[in-house]
């Protein structure tokens, strides 16, 4: 059995910078050694650097006082002069070409049976890593364990910052064409999402967590009738009901009842309480206990159907050098005990 580190330090899809240190410190942390002694083959061959993406994207800019690359690198809390904002979203070509790429990382890894994990940078490269999960393993679910919903459109999102949004451009969701052809009035011009093929149907994704939903988010979880644990359902029924309810919605309508679905686990951080997990970019109160965010790792990885991991938005930016140290610690047992890490 074979892991395969995806490092991404990218953090284009929100303001803060340091998102991108994330793998970074991860990596440091030993997390290959943690996952070999585990008994993974690891493969690791640095992080990605998408240099060439930020080249390609300034040097075509129709600025041609562009500057090269390295002089905005990770400097996305303002907006690139060769990437403005398209409505109010916010470094969409950029977030979009990083995407593209670490699809095909990620499917390439997958579909020589090797388990990508992938390692953020924000959750906007989530649209990445599943677009990457599906196209190797179509018929895969996605367990979504995070604060927040993700599923912001062009047309709802408030802040503009991508990663508030991957899921709904995983579904093609109207509202985004909608919002994108009032910006753009020209049909010839293509919206930068446009290689997102929407594999994700509604019914093919499952909510964990959740306790900052926007208005327009929560129109759109029922509108499309998707399926979602809030903290609330936590405290109601216990992680382990929550889990097990997870996985039926899953399989409830499986081709193959022998098997279960294949499962895309997409982790934020900010999933965890910020007692656990303070340094994160979007923190909010009532999260997970430190003992019901392994939980979720440890029973999905028992279901042995695990196809891709990504542990996203750890920001060792954030707080100070203990909480960062409490926070990548968490984030390497999180993905120990996704890939098999049991207590006895
Ligand atoms: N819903 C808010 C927004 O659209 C917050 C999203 C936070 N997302 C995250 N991956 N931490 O901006
Ligand atoms: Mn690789
Ligand atoms: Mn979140
Ligand atoms: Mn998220």
């Amino acid at each position: 059995k074979t892991a395969s580190i995806v490092g991404c330090p990218f953090s284009g899809g929100q303001p803060k910078l340091g998102v991108d240190k994330g793998p970074i410190h991860l990596v440091e942390a030993g997390l290959v050694n943690q996952l070999e002694e585990l008994g993974w083959n690891v493969k690791f061959d640095g992080h990605h650097q998408f240099e060439d993406i930020k080249f390609t994207l300034s040097s075509s800019s129709v600025d041609s006082a562009a500057p090269t690359a390295s002089s905005a690198d990770n400097d996305t809390s303002t907006s690139n002069h060769w990437d403005p904002p398209i409505g109010i979203l916010k470094n969409p070509r950029l977030v979009s070409r990083v995407c593209e790429e670490v699809a095909k990382v990620v499917s390439g890894h997958a579909k020589k049976g090797e388990l990508p994990v992938t390692l953020g940078g924000d959750h906007s490269l989530a649209m990445g890593t599943i677009s990457g999960t599906l196209d190797a393993h179509p018929e895969a679910g996605v367990i979504w364990v995070d604060a927040h919903a993700d599923i912001n459109t062009a047309a709802t999102t408030e802040s503009g910052n991508i990663h508030g949004m991957p899921v709904s451009f995983l579904m093609g969701l109207d509202g985004n064409q909608q919002a994108f052809s009032n910006f753009n009035p020209s049909p010839s011009s293509q919206t930068p999402f446009a290689w997102i093929k929407p594999v994700l149907k509604p019914s093919s994704i499952v909510y964990i967590g959740l306790r900052d939903v926007d208005a327009g988010e929560k129109k759109i979880l029922k509108q499309n009738g998707i399926k979602a644990f809030s903290m609330h359902d936590v405290d109601r029924y216990g992680i382990g009901k929550v889990v097990e309810m997870a996985l039926d919605h899953l399989n409830a309508n499986n081709a193959n009842p022998d098997k279960l679905r294949p499962i895309h686990l997409s982790f934020d951080v900010d999933a965890l309480d910020p007692s656990v997990a303070p340094s994160t970019g979007t923190p909010v109160r009532g999260g997970l206990t430190f003992r019901e965010g392994h939980y979720i790792c440890e029973r999905i990885w028992e279901t042995g159907a695990l196809v891709g991991l990504d542990l996203m938005e750890v920001n060792p930016s954030l707080e100070d050098d203990i909480s960062v140290k409490q926070t990548v610690a968490v984030g390497c047992s999180l993905v120990r005990s996704a890939l098999g890490e049991t207590l006895l």
